[in-house]
């Protein structure tokens, strides 16, 4: 079985080296020649736990290669997985289709013998058939079935959630492509993961709904959590009470600062776009767009409440710029509409993240980098944490209580205890949990 993965971006690269770790040969595309040459050198164009290691592996037991010429890499594939990348179009921020579609083209006219072509970027619904509708224009006389193969790794922990996934989406009409298919994810297939054929607009659907359903969740839970702060309600206590039930579920019902990330922000806005050309609008989805990009604003508004209504000329430090832990990704973060809004109100930003420095220097002005999180508490009044690196979470409080100006910390992860931060004499909020009032002040508010 030979693979031919078009495409070394995230899904393109994690994809086609765990392809290589079931034993299959694969050739990895991309017409970036600085990439594949940095590849080739063992060098990674993202941070991903364990890739380097896997791609030094199956590339030393020749199973995996780099190459700039998408007719090398097809001509003998038997299936070729689109999985270049499909950014917002600038003036309407649809996917913009352009590199799969002449993905297509370039495929259709080099293959050889009976093709699967997978499409595996996350598309609208209907792409699948349009690669279908090229290739079929460019070559009548071509072999080959389309399928739909959406992913559904998240970053930071793509390789386990490729090799342990809770289930495989395969849209396909064909039986000779599910075979295909089949064969491809034997290993999971013999692991009884769950794979699930269906046609081609619904597997491209299932991942919209998949990720449009995991934002819901964040989203409704941080409201309950804007609740929770009036009403004096613990939300970590109501996700757990909540997502014990099997029904619901306990996954993603971690309040924060509001989603982020290359994904859900896209894919949300997608479905919106999706349903309204198909006359069926999302209208929860919508709601969850509008109140996760005003919570990502508010977060900034917490910040300068807690330092008494205004920031102006203050030190505030930020831990943590990546959308979330393990990755270098700043797209979408929460942190990207956090300090401009800080520094706007007049405010000094010092900041350190683990990776993500480097990326979010190329998008943040002003900003100065510090080297660790006690670098940047130093003459801080004000400590915000926006990611909840493992770094972040067992920090020497005593000595961060003596470098900081004044003591206060604003965690929007909730990786930290009330009491905890409480008996060091911080003043401390975070998301959705009551203060600890001293027993003098419940009985002034009592009376108030
Ligand atoms: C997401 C999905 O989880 C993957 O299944 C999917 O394949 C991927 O998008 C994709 O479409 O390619 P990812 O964006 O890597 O993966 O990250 P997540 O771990 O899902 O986190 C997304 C955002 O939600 C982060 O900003 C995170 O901090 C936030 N989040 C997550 C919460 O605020 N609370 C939670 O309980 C969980």
């Amino acid at each position: 079985m030979r693979i031919a993965m078009i495409g070394t971006g995230y899904v393109g690269l994690v994809s086609g080296t765990c392809f290589a770790e079931f034993g299959i040969d694969v050739t990895c595309v991309d017409k970036v020649q600085g990439k594949i040459d940095r590849l080739l050198k063992g060098e990674m164009p993202i941070y991903e736990p364990g890739l380097e290691e896997l791609v030094a592996k199956q590339v030393k037991a020749g199973r995996l290669s780099f190459t700039t010429s998408t007719a090398d890499a097809v001509r003998d594939a038997d299936a070729v997985f689109i999985a270049v990348g499909t950014p917002p179009r600038r003036f309407d921020r649809a996917a913009d289709l352009t590199f799969i579609y002449q993905a297509a083209r370039e495929i259709a006219e080099t293959m050889q013998g009976y093709t699967v072509i997978v499409t595996k970027s996350t598309v609208p619904v209907g792409t699948a058939r349009e690669v279908e509708r090229i290739i079929c224009e460019t070559r009548p006389d071509g072999d080959f079935d389309v399928c739909s193969n959406p992913e559904f790794l998240r970053e930071g922990a793509a390789i386990s959630d490729f090799m342990r996934p809770d289930r495989v989406v395969i849209g396909t009409e064909s039986a000779r492509a599910q075979e295909v298919m089949r064969a491809i994810y034997r290993p999971l297939y013999l692991n009884e993961t769950p794979i699930v054929f269906t046609g081609l607009e619904t597997a491209e659907l299932s991942k919209y709904a998949a990720n449009a359903f995991l934002a819901t969740k964040i989203t409704f839970i941080n409201e309950i959590a804007n609740l929770c702060e009036k009403v004096g309600g613990n939300v970590q206590d109501v996700a757990r009470a909540m997502g014990l039930d099997n029904r619901i579920g306990g996954k993603f019902l971690h309040a924060g600062p509001g989603y982020g990330g290359s994904c859900f922000p896209k894919d949300t806005e997608a479905l919106l776009r999706i349903g309204e050309e198909h006359g069926a609008p999302q209208h929860i989805v919508e709601s969850v767009v509008k109140v996760n990009e005003e919570r990502r604003r508010d977060m900034a508004r917490r910040v300068i409440a807690a330092c008494g209504g205004s920031v102006r000329g203050k030190k505030i430090g930020v831990l943590g710029v990546s959308f979330k832990p393990n990755t270098d990704d700043i797209r979408e973060a929460p942190s990207l509409y956090v300090l401009p809004l800080l520094q706007a109100a007049g405010a000094v930003v010092a900041a350190h993240d683990p990776v993500a420095m480097e990326t979010a220097a190329q998008e943040m002005e002003n900003v100065t980098w510090c080297k660790d999180a006690y670098d940047v508490a130093a003459g801080a009044d004000a400590l915000v944490i926006l990611t909840e690196w493992n770094e972040f979470r067992a920090l020497d409080l005593g000595r961060i209580a003596e470098l900081m100006h004044e003591k206060r910390i604003c965690d929007f992860r909730n990786i930290y205890k009330p009491e905890e931060m409480e008996s060091r004499g911080f003043s401390y909020i975070s998301i959705g949990r009551p203060e600890i009032l001293p027993a003098g002040d419940i009985r002034k508010r009592a009376k108030a």
